[in-house]
């Protein structure tokens, strides 16, 4: 089973955060430069939250209020829920259902290592399902060759 770690390795390191001072109308800039859903909110070097396209929606949007007079620290989603670079796939899927979340940023100790998103553990999941479909037709292909 994969781990967080070989999806990082996959992905890359960015890490796309944000200050919770922010306005919420520079995260969404932000949000749309990188075509992403989500940013990890970062103070003094730590995540503190998450502000995702969800918290836009339910707590700006349907809310009334507008991106630019709100600060990110207003709406984000916290205390943050967050994986190690240990944690499987499998685990992180749990988590995310869980707690219904998209997004999970990876801590190594108490350093930011990376994100996950829902997107990569289902990428994973239907590679390994890949091998493992391939590895199961040969053997069976090939089963003829060998001894009863
Ligand atoms: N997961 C992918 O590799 C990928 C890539 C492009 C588009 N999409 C599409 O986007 C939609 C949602 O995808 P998703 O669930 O992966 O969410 P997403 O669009 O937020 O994430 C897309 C990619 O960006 C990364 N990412 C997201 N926020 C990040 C952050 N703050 N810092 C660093 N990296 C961050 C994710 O780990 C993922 O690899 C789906 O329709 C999917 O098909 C996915």
């Amino acid at each position: 089973m994969d781990t967080v770690r070989s999806i990082l390795a996959n992905k890359g390191p960015a890490i796309w955060s944000i200050a919770p001072e922010a306005s919420v109308y520079d995260a969404l800039q932000l949000l749309a430069e990188k075509d992403i859903g989500a940013l990890v909110v970062v103070s003094e070097g730590r995540a503190v939250g998450v502000f995702s396209e969800r918290d836009y929606a339910r707590k700006v949007i349907l809310a009334g209020r507008t991106s630019r007079e709100l600060l990110v620290r207003e709406v984000m989603t916290s205390p943050v829920i967050t994986v190690a670079q240990d944690h499987s796939v499998e685990e992180c899927m749990r988590v995310m259902t869980s707690h219904h979340i998209r997004h999970l940023p990876v801590l190594d100790g108490t350093r930011l290592a990376g994100v996950v998103s829902i997107g990569d553990l289902v990428n994973a999941i239907i590679s390994t399902q890949a091998d493992t479909i391939q590895h199961l037709s040969n053997y069976i292909s090939g089963s003829g060759n060998y001894p009863a």
